[in-house]
């Protein structure tokens, strides 16, 4: 069995929502800190949601989605984070903002052996652990949106990570989350990104050129694919700052011109047209 029952989320986006819900439907006890009051609230009606949701598709039993909700503690104070066997950091994808985490958990979490996590896409897990006196207890844990439904977790070490950790955090994830553990060096996109993120670029750069339209690009890798969704919906559904965060990191670590972020992507992001999140992106969006 896990030793791992007392779990940390740190930022309460649509990751670290996600992550805290799953952790509480799997019976862990969830403190999840946030600074910004409003993302607290956004991030407490998003669970419940989806709990809701997987209520409805008979996912999960309405008993067992309200004693997962009473799992989670909400709060600004980030010294709750003191008695955690393990923490998530899913705050915004910048370097500056996840280094500063680092450093306070590392001041703030007790226990020596306690996992610090983050769900970065593209940071180097070294930066992360380079600002911490305990570079051995930090790794990746890199989930897929929507968390709840998406069954994969990219595991990634850095070159000071422990192998203790390392396989305490890989049999927490199988055996306790029950998801599928996939093993990355530490590059920059590991293993997923990597590969999606120049797709997706390039599904904006056709659009950009006006070599096809939005829904034909999108239509085309459904149908012809297979894909849940085409690549501009997904997008959307990541987030197009995030998506532009995410190219930049791998611009920076390769300089290869496949992952630079194309112009309309970065207009778009400078006109606040963010994707589903904020209900405008390629598409358009009820927002609830
Ligand atoms: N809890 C549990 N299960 C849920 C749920 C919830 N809250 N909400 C939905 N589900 C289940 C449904 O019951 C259904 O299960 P079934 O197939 O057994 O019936 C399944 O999830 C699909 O749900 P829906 O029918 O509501 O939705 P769609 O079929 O329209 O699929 C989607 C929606 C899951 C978003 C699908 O389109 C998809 O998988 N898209 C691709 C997403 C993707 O590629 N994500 C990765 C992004 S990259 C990333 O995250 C990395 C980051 O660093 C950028």
């Amino acid at each position: 069995m896990s030793d791992i029952q007392r779990v940390g989320v740190v930022g309460c986006g649509l990751m670290g929502s996600g992550i805290a819900e799953v952790c509480a439907r799997a019976g862990l006890d969830v403190v999840v800190v946030e600074l910004d009051a409003s993302a607290l609230a956004a991030g407490r009606e998003r669970i419940a949601r989806s709990l809701a949701q997987a209520v409805r598709r008979g996912k999960l039993a309405a008993k067992d989605a309200e004693a997962a909700q009473e799992r989670i503690r909400f709060t600004d104070d980030v010294t709750r984070l003191a008695d955690r066997d393990m923490v998530i950091e899913a705050v915004v994808e910048d370097e500056a903002v996840k280094t500063e985490v680092f450093r306070t958990l590392d001041k703030v979490v007790e226990r020596e052996d306690a996992i610090l996590a983050s769900n970065t896409s593209s940071i180097p897990i070294m930066k992360l652990g380079a600002v911490t006196g305990r570079p051995e207890q930090v790794l990746g844990l890199h989930f897929f949106n929507p968390v709840p439904v998406l069954g994969l977790v990219e595991l990634v070490p850095s070159l000071l990570t422990g192998a203790a950790a390392v396989e305490r955090a890989e049999s927490f994830v199988r055996e306790v989350l029950g998801k599928h553990v996939i093993r990355s060096k530490d590059r920059a996109g590991f293993v997923v990104n990597a590969l999606l993120v120049p797709y997706l670029l390039s599904a904006v750069r056709m659009l950009e050129s006006g070599f096809a339209s939005l829904r034909d690009i999108d239509e085309g890798m459904v149908r012809g694919c297979a894909h849940p969704m085409g690549p501009l919906q997904l997008a959307d559904l990541i987030g197009l700052d995030t998506l532009k965060a995410i190219a930049e990191s791998l611009y920076e670590e390769f300089k290869e011109p496949l992952y630079s972020p194309p112009p309309l992507l970065l207009r778009m992001v400078d006109a606040g047209l963010l994707g589903r999140k904020n209900g405008r992106g390629f598409y358009t969006y009820a927002t609830s």
